[in-house]
């Protein structure tokens, strides 16, 4: 599939057209990110902030909502009140209820002539073929219009196949930005520059000497107050199905012939074609679903999952996934390749570790028995990546301790890191799409994780429980205890 890159205008004024405008997502990540993009000056003058709700608002309404809920999100010391009094000057409020097409027309009443227009759907993914077709019927697309489709794109592969035609309809491929936020974190980025800018690693990374790679995302906030969304949705398609997933192609994937968009999609495409399809057995095998009990974190007690607001009774949603897959390819054969995220979990972590290959004889026999080499990158809340090696504790004798090489990427530059939104979105203004998923990668996630949620209802497979604070239901280290390895669990 090729997507020639969306036209960007030098010098065009920008709309960025918030639908879902005054929800959670728009106010915790949209606009702080929008905020911080121009408080740095790397918004194109003029730009507008159109910003869609259903509520009759006045103007002075909206601001004071504003002004009440994004300065929570902003890092205080860069809220100048110089900068944000210019940046909400930018802002504007239009009722528009998504399903009316009629309504559609204020919207191009606020458009300026000539501008790169960027349609961000935060809402649910039910309204995005409904806001597409009056877009169109508005005559609001044109070459340079953009749409940003937020996830959950469906909940299977038949509905993603569903919204990706109906956007289809209406927008080329290269215009559509189909945002995974994992992909706008600079440690995500830093991935390929680790993998492809270095010499030393790609040589070893493949099979045979690499023995497993481990990705933990974990959280240790509970579902908070997203029950509505969550419950219907679970671990595996709110995060496996797109962010493990998308960690798991950069890691694997072969060296891309050039940065362009499509060169690396294609590159991760390979990846997810070339996972191992799961049937029943192997469900029961090798998935471990979890759903975490009242606990513990940060010190403070914590509500089990079906305590939290607004979950059901008796939910049988995951709140914890744990998974060995396999690709099929000649770089990674007989990798076992482990997956697991949670919420609740014991500490908010996000690392890759990649196992080299035992020592083929050892020369020493007091050395402990554990894994030699093994390459840490800590993607969050710390950046760094780790080489662990074995070397010699001082003193007689030809005792081994394993020692870390240690990067610390936050100390080594001094430059601001920007959050992944505010990445994205400079992203989808200059109109490169390297960082988003195409619609074949998007639907070859859902080919592989489908069979993973049908096979757990055709076994009845209900959650184990496990303690809030904690790793997770035991039969995950269970799961690697069968190959004999174990998850990194140390800080
Ligand atoms: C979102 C999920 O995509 O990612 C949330 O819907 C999850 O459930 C969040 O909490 C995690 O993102 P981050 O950036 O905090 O690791």
């Amino acid at each position: 599939m090729t997507s020639p890159a969306p036209v960007t205008l030098a010098d065009a004024p920008l709309d960025m057209v918030i639908f879902g405008g005054v929800g959670d997502l728009s106010l915790r990540k949209l606009l702080p990110a929008l905020f911080m993009a121009h408080s740095h000056g790397n918004l194109p003058e003029p730009s507008r902030i159109h910003v869609l709700g259903r509520q009759a608002w006045d103007e002075a309404t909206f601001r004071a909502f504003i002004e009440d809920k994004v300065p929570p999100f902003i890092d205080a010391a860069a809220r100048t009140p110089d900068a944000w009094a210019r940046f909400v000057a930018r802002l504007s409020y239009l009722m528009l209820d998504a399903t009316q097409c009629a309504d559609f027309a204020v919207l191009g009443h606020a458009m300026q002539p000539g501008s790169t227009r960027v349609h961000y759907l935060a809402t649910s993914p039910g309204l995005f073929t409904t806001i597409c077709a009056h877009l169109a019927s508005n005559g609001l697309i044109d070459p340079h219009t953009r749409v940003v489709l937020e996830k959950p794109l469906g909940h299977d592969l038949a509905s993603a196949r569903q919204i990706n035609d109906e956007v289809g309809k209406h927008f080329a491929e290269h215009q559509i930005f189909r945002i995974d936020h994992y992909l706008g974190k600079e440690t995500v980025q830093n991935l390929m520059v680790l993998r492809f800018g270095n010499t030393i690693f790609e040589p070893l990374w493949r099979s045979p000497f690499i023995k497993s790679v481990q990705i933990t995302v974990a959280e240790s906030v509970g579902v908070g107050s997203r029950a509505g969304f969550y419950d219907s949705t679970g671990a595996l398609r709110d995060m496996v199905q797109n962010h493990l997933l998308q960690l798991l192609c950069i890691v694997a994937m072969e060296p891309p012939v050039s940065l362009d968009p499509d060169a690396v999609r294609d590159e991760k495409l390979k990846v997810l074609r070339s996972l191992r399809p799961m049937t029943v057995s192997d469900v029961a095998r090798d998935t471990v679903r979890g759903q975490y009990t009242p606990g513990a974190s940060g010190g403070e007690a914590a509500a089990g999952y079906l305590q939290e607001a607004n979950v059901p009774p008796g939910s049988g949603t995951e709140t914890f996934v744990a998974l060995r897959a396999h690709i099929n390819n000649w770089r990674w054969a007989n990798v076992p390749i482990f997956l697991r995220t949670g919420k609740r979990m014991a500490e908010r972590r996000s690392e890759i570790v990649i196992e080299f290959a035992d020592l083929p004889f050892t020369l020493f026999p007091d050395a402990p028995r554990q894994p030699v080499n093994r390459l840490l990158i800590r993607l969050q809340p710390e950046e760094h990546v780790q080489l662990q090696m074995m070397a010699k504790e001082p003193g007689s004798g030809m005792r081994l301790r394993p020692v870390s090489l240690k990067l610390d990427l936050e100390a080594a530059f001094e430059a601001r890191r920007a959050e992944a939104y505010e990445r994205l979105l400079m992203d989808v203004i200059k109109g490169r799409l390297t960082h988003f998923m195409r619609r074949d990668e998007l639907e070859a996630a859902w080919t592989w994780v489908e069979p993973i949620q049908n096979g757990w209802a055709t076994l009845d497979e209900k959650p184990r429980p496990y303690t809030a604070g904690t790793w997770g239901p035991a039969a995950s280290s269970a799961l690697m205890a069968r190959d004999n390895m174990a998850w990194v669990e140390e800080a």
